[in-house]
């Protein structure tokens, strides 16, 4: 029997000649997703034009069909910059006091999803299962039951879910959760955010819970579950042990003299905690004075959502920050913080990490967070770094492994630093071992294949639209 087509459907593709999609977490897991089914991958080209076409430009690599469209600089504001970025971002990261409501970037944010499932309809056939992505299209599948799909259709959120009290502070709270309605499975990170939604469906008595995890909205069932992402963690493995050869990588341990390196690895954006995180460094050092020339703390972080002004905000404090640091701690021969504005690729990133003694990932608030999971596998099997993980991270309700910290708690922060730095090798050992384990068990393709034979399983989609 023919097996069913996987139609992937997410707003960054990454296009196979354009290395810019790489940084973020979503296209790194679709990516590994997608190599091993094959299949359609759907979605934003990247590029504004004045007058985009609605039918998708699509190009072959591998086993992988690429169809995307272009926006026009009008639906790149209202739809990407503005109600998806300035509104259902912070929303979701639990950021209140940054969102945004325009009522024309709501509107820009529905329309761009009418036409995607528009412009979609022609290229699928009626057995495709669909997998949509993230929060740019939420209504994406009821867009689709509209013009009368019946095919199974799954959504996965990246990023966290909140509670209700905080979610409903977003515009057209009814009209989202509505929409969810209309696919047979949503999955999220952690059964906290999986919790959080179902409850939000509960308090605004949309459809009714039939049991924790399936809900019926409209006379279907919704599945409703945790889904955490992993990675392609023997390749990882395999890309670390074979980066002494990268040139970056010798180059940085070069540079490196005696001194123990500390990484962060984020995009430029407010959910990272970055500001938190320096200050928790630099109290280190004040508190820590030994150490003093002793460390360097890499910071790479890639400009992200640049013409989104809470990010060009935050690029300029952050920037502000790490110079200012390294003013006020810094020597003629030592630069404690070395700030990074660029895009590094996996290889060179894999060698980084596994040269690093501590992983410092401490996002206030994070769907996953891949780069946890990456320095881990990163490691030195006999001689580990260790990974200082923020509680409010997904990826914490698995690596237990980790140093736990409180990001906010800037003294708590600074003392796992010391800490992590005079860690005993066993303990480090068994804290690795553990947390591979997991990484081993949970990587992409097992994360993958659980949630599309969970969308198989899937009670069937109801009648079909008029
Ligand atoms: N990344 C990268 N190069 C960089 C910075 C990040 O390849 O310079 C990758 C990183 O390795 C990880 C992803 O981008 O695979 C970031 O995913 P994560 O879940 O940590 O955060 P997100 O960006 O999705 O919020
Ligand atoms: C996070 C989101 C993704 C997004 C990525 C990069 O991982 O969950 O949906 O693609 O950040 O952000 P960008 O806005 O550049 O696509």
């Amino acid at each position: 029997s023919r097996q069913q087509r996987l139609v992937v459907v997410s707003n960054r593709v990454p296009l196979p000649n354009d290395g810019a999609g790489k940084a973020g977490g979503l296209t790194v897991a679709l990516e590994g997703a997608l190599k091993q089914s094959g299949g359609l991958w759907f979605g934003w080209s990247g590029e504004t034009v004045e007058e985009p076409s609605d039918q998708a430009k699509v190009s072959q690599s591998g086993n992988i069909t690429f169809a995307v469209l272009d926006l026009s600089q009008q639906d790149y504001d209202e739809y990407y910059a503005g109600f998806a970025n300035r509104a259902l971002w912070p929303v979701c990261h639990y950021r209140l006091d940054l969102v945004q409501i325009e009522r024309q970037e709501l509107e820009g944010y529905f329309r761009v999803n009418r036409a995607f499932a528009a412009s979609l309809a022609p290229l699928l056939r009626p057995d495709d299962v669909i997998w949509v992505h993230d929060y740019h299209f939420i209504p994406l599948a009821a867009e689709l039951r509209r013009l009368g799909f019946r095919n199974r259709i799954g959504f996965f959120l990246h990023i966290p879910w909140p509670p209700s009290d905080v979610a409903s502070a977003l515009p057209a709270y009814q009209q989202l959760l509505q929409g969810f309605g209309a696919y047979d499975l949503v999955g999220f990170h952690t059964p906290q955010d999986a919790e959080n939604f179902q409850r939000c469906l509960v308090r605004e008595n949309i459809g009714s819970p039939i049991g924790a995890g399936e809900h019926q909205i409209d006379g279907h069932k919704v599945r409703i579950g945790a889904f955490p992402v992993g990675i392609d963690t023997e390749g990882f493995a395999r890309a670390a042990a074979n980066a002494e050869q990268n040139s970056l990588v010798r180059r940085t341990t070069a540079s490196m003299g005696n001194r123990d390196l500390i990484i962060g690895v984020d995009r430029l954006d407010y959910s990272k905690g970055l500001k938190q995180r320096i200050e928790a460094f630099s109290c280190f050092i004040r508190s820590n004075p030994d150490f003093r020339n002793r460390v360097t703390y890499l910071q790479i972080t890639p400009k992200s959502r640049s013409d989104v002004p809470e990010y060009q905000q935050m690029q300029r404090e952050i920037a502000e920050q790490a110079g200012w640091t390294n003013g006020s701690l810094g020597e003629v021969d030592w630069t404690p913080v070395r700030y990074v504005n660029r895009t590094i690729g996996h290889a060179a990133l894999a060698g980084l990490y596994r040269m690093s003694r501590i992983g410092l990932v401490t996002p206030l608030r994070d769907g996953m967070n891949l780069v946890a999971k990456e320095f881990v596998a990163a490691q030195q099997p006999d001689d580990p770094g260790v990974l200082i993980l923020s509680r409010f991270a997904g990826a914490a309700h698995e690596l237990n492994g980790a140093i736990l910290v409180n990001p906010y708690d800037t003294e708590a922060c600074a003392a796992a630093i010391a800490r992590a730095l005079q860690m005993p090798r066993e303990e480090r050992r068994e804290r690795w071992e553990s947390m591979m384990g997991q990484l081993r068990v949970n990587t992409v393709d097992a994360w993958c294949q659980r949630f599309l034979s969970s969308l198989s399983g899937a009670p069937d989609h109801g009648p079909a639209a008029p």
